[in-house]
């Protein structure tokens, strides 16, 4: 970069009160002085930035301002702050892991873009209904204190017809604005309109200019799509994410997990909690944080404390013949 650039990177990343960037950034500086030979500079540059480090902890802590987004971006992308954090979801070890390498990787940025490399940032989520792919996205813009943008695929592609293409240009160019998690919902979207509509030149340009611009973005955002139907998705677009997190039903672990810290309130001594895992079988989690919630109702307006057998089972029931399990 040149001094100009940097100087407006410094701006920008100052804007969006974006600490790490700045600081980054500001290493980049005194990297770029260190090899024009201007030593002190750049000693200087690094010294000042190791203080501010130091002393900043706490700073970085507080959130993002949301930044509304303006003009056409509005009709494009819904933005919320979120309060979702990891630990309140249930996951497998796998899954917990992949998820915490990208907010580590995130969370230190800096040390990995100043030599060079690029943190992970570009996901795609797979797996069933109600598995817990938009409550990562949410995990994660929670986590990083980042505005959540999300855009529903489905309906980007409906309501601008033809016009698609320039639509994602100016959400691609938001990502560089605004630092932010940018979900990209029901991203099967593309692929499934393929084979069942008739406008297969749309869709197909849709999906080439959706891979040049995630292919292209040298923005510090995140970019998260997610699909319950991967077979429909061009193999094409595999390898421009830097990973692709499979989500799958729970096993017992996690159903255990979700049943009871949703009904962490009530007492629940006499629920026989294997033989609820075992009755859930086949229920997404959604389903079976849905059941609990009911139970939990249940108790509640028959002004009870306390979760029976009975309550959780009748509710399991419930949803196994709504979604005809
Ligand atoms: N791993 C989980 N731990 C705890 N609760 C979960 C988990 N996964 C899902 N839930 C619950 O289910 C709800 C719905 O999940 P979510 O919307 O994330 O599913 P999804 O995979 O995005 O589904 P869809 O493919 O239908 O969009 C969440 O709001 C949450 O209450
Ligand atoms: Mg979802």
């Amino acid at each position: 970069m040149t001094a100009s650039k940097h100087l407006i990177a410094l701006l920008k990343s100052h804007i969006a009160r974006d600490d790490d960037r700045f600081l980054s950034i500001a290493m980049q500086v005194a990297a770029h002085e260190a090899r024009k030979g201007h030593g002190q500079v750049a000693q200087q540059v690094r010294e000042l930035v190791d203080q501010a480090r130091s002393g900043k902890v706490e700073r970085s802590r507080q959130p993002v301002p949301i930044a509304q987004p303006k003009g056409e971006l509005a009709s494009l992308v819904a933005v919320s702050f979120s309060e979702t954090r990891l630990k309140s979801m249930a996951l497998t070890d796998e899954l917990e892991q992949q998820l915490k390498r990208v907010i580590v990787e995130q969370r230190q940025q800096h040390k990995i873009l100043e030599r060079g490399l690029q943190p992970r940032r570009k996901l795609l989520l797979v797996g069933p209904p109600g598995s817990g792919k938009t409550m990562t996205a949410s995990a994660l813009a929670g986590e990083l204190h980042l505005p959540l943008f999300t855009v529903v695929f489905d309906t980007l592609i409906t309501r601008f017809m033809g016009e698609t293409a320039s639509k994602l240009r100016v959400i691609f160019e938001a990502m560089t604005e605004t630092r932010g998690v940018y979900f990209f919902d029901e991203f099967d979207a593309i692929g499934a309109r393929r084979s069942e509509r008739n406008d297969v030149g749309e869709i197909r340009r849709v999906l080439n200019s959706y891979l040049q611009f995630l292919e292209k973005d040298e923005s510090d955002s995140l970019i998260i799509a997610a699909t319950n139907h991967v077979e429909l998705l061009d193999p094409a677009l595999f390898r421009r994410f830097d990973d692709v997190i499979q989500y799958n039903l729970p096993d017992k672990e996690v159903t255990l997990k979700i049943l009871q810290t949703r009904l962490v309130g009530f007492e629940t001594g006499e629920i026989d909690w294997q033989v609820s895992a075992e009755m859930t079988a086949g229920l997404s989690q959604a389903e079976i944080s849905r059941a609990a919630d009911e139970a939990a109702k249940r108790a509640i307006l028959t002004d009870r404390t306390n979760i029976t057998n009975d309550d959780l089972s009748v509710s399991i029931q419930e949803r196994r013949s709504a979604t005809h399990k």
